[in-house]
């Protein structure tokens, strides 16, 4: 990382801070030994967190994003919120980065067409977590059904138009492997958003929650402040006051890649993918505003790595890129 950059940022970011303190979660072990998954199950605890959440916007770069309030508000006003502000995308187009979420590689794929991951390369998070007992779900607005495996890469009409703004399976990374799609017990763990909101209701989230919003909402077929837009009137409440959703929790929201692609890996008018990602809950704990940022060159690798770290103790047990992707640090034990 160049010190430059971090200065810069941090000026820049501390100038933008509001005066005002920020609300924290009290962190309650008695409620968070009290959370239970979709059947009614414990918890099976982690050493930092029992829930993890994540929420994907699409095709931005990090200053359209931060520059929109509701993501510059986010990390500064959730409970215990804090932006990785040097936070890369893996590659382009969108979904090998969504792989990279659930798998620690993009595979060295570089397209959005319908694919099948197989045989041993379909080992995902889903085989680590489901071998601990741990509950894992995907929730995806305007999925064509309400719970299982919808193979398609998007809904069509009648006529045999796409049905546009709607779900499209490259960003829900679920479907494209033959661990998950094949076996109908874990296609159940597939679902409609509507869904999340139920068990979100019921207090029957599971502990891997992924959610993949529609192409309007983030932001593909419309811009930053749209997806700003969505986010403040569909979820801030919940990411804010929802006592629930942040106990025992780290809540992930980010973009899957950057927007401008021209000249990735050639000039660099990407940026290097450079993208905004904001973490919260009550897993984090912020000494003060200092920790409200982390400079660490975290990838959509750290996510595995992150949740190996918390459930196993160790990384690499997918035996790729969550080998050496950095742990997002929680109680935050970097010098400063
Ligand atoms: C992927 O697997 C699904 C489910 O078995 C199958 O219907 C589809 O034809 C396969 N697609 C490709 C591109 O191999
Ligand atoms: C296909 O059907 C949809 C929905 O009825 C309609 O909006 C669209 O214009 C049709 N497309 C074509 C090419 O006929
Ligand atoms: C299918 O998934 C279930 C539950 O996740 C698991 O117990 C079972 O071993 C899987 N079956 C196969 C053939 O992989
Ligand atoms: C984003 O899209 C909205 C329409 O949804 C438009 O009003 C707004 O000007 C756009 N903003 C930018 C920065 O392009
Ligand atoms: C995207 O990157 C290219 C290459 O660096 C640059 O020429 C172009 O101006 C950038 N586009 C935008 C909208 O920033
Ligand atoms: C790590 O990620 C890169 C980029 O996606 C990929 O080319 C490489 O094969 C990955 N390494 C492993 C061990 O999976
Ligand atoms: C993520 O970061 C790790 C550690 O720097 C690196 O080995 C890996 O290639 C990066 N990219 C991906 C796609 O994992």
């Amino acid at each position: 990382m160049k010190t430059t950059v971090a200065v810069v940022l941090t000026t820049v970011l501390i100038a933008t801070f509001g005066a005002s303190a920020f609300p924290t979660v009290h962190r309650d072990h008695r409620k968070r030994q009290e959370l239970t998954g979709p059947n009614g199950e414990p918890y099976i605890h982690g050493k930092w967190f029992d829930r993890f959440f994540m929420i994907i916007g699409e095709n931005m770069d990090f200053w359209p994003v931060e520059s929109q309030s509701t993501f510059s508000n986010l990390w500064k006003q959730a409970p215990n919120g804090r932006l990785l502000a040097n936070y890369y995308a893996a590659t382009h187009p969108s979904q090998p980065n969504y792989f990279d979420h659930i798998a620690a590689t993009t595979f060295g794929w570089n397209s959005d067409s319908v694919v099948n991951i197989t045989g041993s390369e379909s080992f995902t998070i889903v085989d680590l977590l489901e071998e601990k007992g741990i509950s894992w779900a995907g929730y995806a607005e305007d999925y064509p059904i309400t719970q299982g495996c919808y193979i398609p890469y998007a809904p069509e009409y009648a006529n045999g138009t796409q049905v546009p703004h709607s779900y499209v399976r490259k960003h829900f990374p679920f479907i494209s492997f033959e661990t998950i799609y094949s076996n109908q017990t874990r296609c159940n763990n597939l679902y409609n958003a509507e869904m999340f909101w139920t068990h979100l209701e019921e207090g029957k989230l599971p502990q891997f929650v992924y959610f993949t919003p529609n192409l309007l909402n983030d932001g593909h077929d419309t811009n930053a402040s749209y997806f700003a837009n969505y986010i403040l009137k569909t979820w801030i409440d919940t990411f804010y006051y929802n006592d629930y959703f942040n106990t025992g929790a780290l809540n992930y929201l980010s973009v899957d890649e950057s927007g401008n692609t021209t000249g990735f890996n050639t000039v660099r008018g990407d940026n290097n993918n450079h993208i905004y990602a904001a973490i919260w809950g009550d897993a984090l704990t912020n000494r003060d505003t200092y920790d409200k940022y982390d400079f660490v060159r975290y990838n959509h690798s750290s996510i595995a790595a992150t949740l190996e770290m918390n459930w196993w103790g160790t990384t690499g047990l997918l035996g790729r890129n969550d080998t050496y992707a950095p742990v997002f640090a929680l109680p935050y034990d970097g010098t400063n």
